[in-house]
């Protein structure tokens, strides 16, 4: 079941982000501040035992730029190793796309590490397009936007059109 956050999730989100490598971790008071002002865009993917005690399996963390309000950005994704591979990230997108569309976005964003193969291909899959209007270069033999991140942090960067 996916459902928005809600305050009390942020302690849920910061132990299952543990098992999130080579995603990065935040602070607590990262994840707490995401699931009590930006409820709208966060989600999480739960799942219920023999005992109806429900566990955080998944969770998705984005926003709405306050800038731009056309523009999206899906900052944390993960999925418990144990629960992948069984369409929950999918669900987790679609469960944010559905709202930003319905908030007027235009584009999601976000960014990959060049080692995170695994979210590459899924980012690919979902229909994200890279490095769209970068200038990019060969590194490792990667196209990556070099330094995005600040020196030696070298990234994807993926977006969505959501009118694709
Ligand atoms: C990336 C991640 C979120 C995918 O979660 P998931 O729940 O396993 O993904 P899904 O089951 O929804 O898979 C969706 C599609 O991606 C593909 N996919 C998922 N994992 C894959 C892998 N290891 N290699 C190749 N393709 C993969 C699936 O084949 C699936 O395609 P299909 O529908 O045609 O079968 C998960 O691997 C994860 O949590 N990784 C660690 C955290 C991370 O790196 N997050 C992203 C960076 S912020």
């Amino acid at each position: 079941m996916v459902r928005n956050a809600v305050e009390g999730d942020f302690q849920a989100i910061s132990d299952l982000a543990l098992n999130c490598s080579p995603m990065i971790t935040e602070r607590n008071s990262i994840y707490h501040i995401f699931t009590k002002f930006f409820q709208n865009t966060v989600f999480i993917a739960e799942i219920e035992d023999e005992k109806q005690i429900k566990r955080a399996i998944g969770f998705l963390i984005g926003f709405i730029s306050q800038k731009n309000k056309e523009d999206a950005y899906i900052h944390l994704l993960c999925v418990h190793p144990s629960c992948r591979g069984m369409g929950l990230a999918t669900d987790l997108i679609k469960n944010f796309l559905k709202v930003v569309i319905e908030m007027g976005c235009k584009r999601v964003y976000l960014i990959t590490k060049p080692v995170n193969k695994t979210a590459i291909d899924f980012y690919t899959r979902m229909g994200f397009k890279k490095n769209y209007g970068y200038k990019t270069d060969t590194i490792d033999g990667e196209e990556l936007v070099k330094d995005y991140n600040g020196k030696g942090e070298h990234m994807i960067v993926f977006q969505k059109f959501l009118s694709d």
